[in-house]
């Protein structure tokens, strides 16, 4: 049997820090409704001229230093993300130019917060059927960028960043299972309609910014998570007392302590970033993911419970030998 197993991480955040006292200047909001509420304390917004793919192009140096890997043994370049640079070229192709991997695969996956699950899902599947030895799987945002600094409803949530990990064709246990779901009933809760068939302005509805109806989101949330993380296990065949980390989706402190309950899992066991990073989307999981690599928390051999919830709506997660 063949596996994708990870062989290193990578992250990378922009410079600039906005905390939640920053924010108390530009909306009626405070630090302790923010943090109460999502756990969040701040954020990283990137500068100006910084890109979603500079952020993964940064992330994805690391993971491949890290892991040994020259760009051009890579076969496939995946990119999750909702905010790329331009709308075509794929980002993902900006970023195998960048790094010298032409030739081999290349291209973005629109999952919304689900989008690295999507892309790593993708990925696993490919390698597993022998068509790829090595790939660079990313998760990169550059959510600032559409969010209205003067709704507080949405403003205070989010955040910047990009992760990326380098999977590789292996004989040895590695991702056991990954499963991946979407419904497009729920588009209206979640979403950023302005676009380019539907046409580039949107004066009517204000400009690019996110509609969310955030009570609606975090119940329905809660339910499929619970659900998708029951799912993983029995595809893995493993049950919850097996994990050594769970590592979700850094959207809201609440919705990860209610998928720990869920698993019977401690909060020891549960990687959290939301504080530092907000949501970052599809670059929540694989920030996470390095974080907890590099400071030595996951160690190799251990059982890992990947998951993201995101607009769609869409829901994914992996079960990850490390
Ligand atoms: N600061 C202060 N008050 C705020 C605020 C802010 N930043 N944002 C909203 N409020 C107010 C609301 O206007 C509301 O006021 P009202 O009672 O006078 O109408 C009040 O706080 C309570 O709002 P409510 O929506 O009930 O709060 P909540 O407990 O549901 O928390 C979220 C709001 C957005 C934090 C929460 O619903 C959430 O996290 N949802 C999921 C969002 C998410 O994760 N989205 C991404 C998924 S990938």
């Amino acid at each position: 049997m063949t596996y994708a197993r990870i062989l290193a991480t990578g992250s990378a955040l922009p410079e600039r820090v906005v905390t939640n006292a920053d924010l108390e200047k530009l909306v009626d909001t405070s630090d302790e409704w923010i943090r109460s509420r999502t756990g969040i304390r701040e954020r990283r917004v990137a500068a100006d001229g910084e890109t979603t793919g500079d952020l993964a192009y940064r992330a994805a140096l690391q993971a491949l230093q890290d892991a040994g890997v020259k760009a051009s043994e890579l076969d496939m370049v995946v990119l999750g993300t909702t905010t790329p640079d331009i709308i075509f070229p794929a980002t993902a192709c900006l970023i195998q130019d960048r790094l010298g991997a032409n030739g081999c695969m290349a291209f973005d996956v629109n999952a919304a917060c689900s989008g690295f699950m999507y892309a790593l899902g993708v990925a696993n599947n490919f390698v597993r059927t022998g068509q790829v030895k090595k790939a660079l799987v990313m998760g990169a945002e550059t959510l600032t960028r559409m969010v209205d600094w003067s709704e507080r409803e949405t403003c205070v949530l989010f955040g910047d960043g990009a992760g990326a990990v380098v999977l590789e064709a292996s004989d040895e246990p590695g991702i056991l299972a990954t499963c991946l779901h979407a419904d497009g009933g729920y588009k209206d809760l979640l979403y950023n309609p302005v676009g380019v068939s539907v046409g580039f302005s949107d004066e009517k509805n204000h400009g690019v910014r996110i509609r969310m109806s955030g009570r609606e989101v975090f119940k329905i949330a809660v339910k499929t998570l619970d659900a998708l993380v029951d799912e993983t296990l029995q595809a893995a065949n493993m049950h919850a007392d097996q994990l050594d980390w769970l590592i979700p989706h850094q959207a809201n402190l609440r919705i990860i302590e209610a998928t720990a309950k869920r698993l019977g899992m401690s909060m020891e066991q549960v990687i959290v970033t939301v504080d530092k990073h907000a949501n970052t989307s599809s670059g929540s999981v694989p920030l996470a993911l390095d974080a907890a690599v590099r400071s030595g928390r996951i160690k190799r051999g251990q059982n890992l419970l990947l998951e993201a919830f995101g607009g769609g709506f869409t829901w994914a997660s992996a079960m990850v030998r490390y």
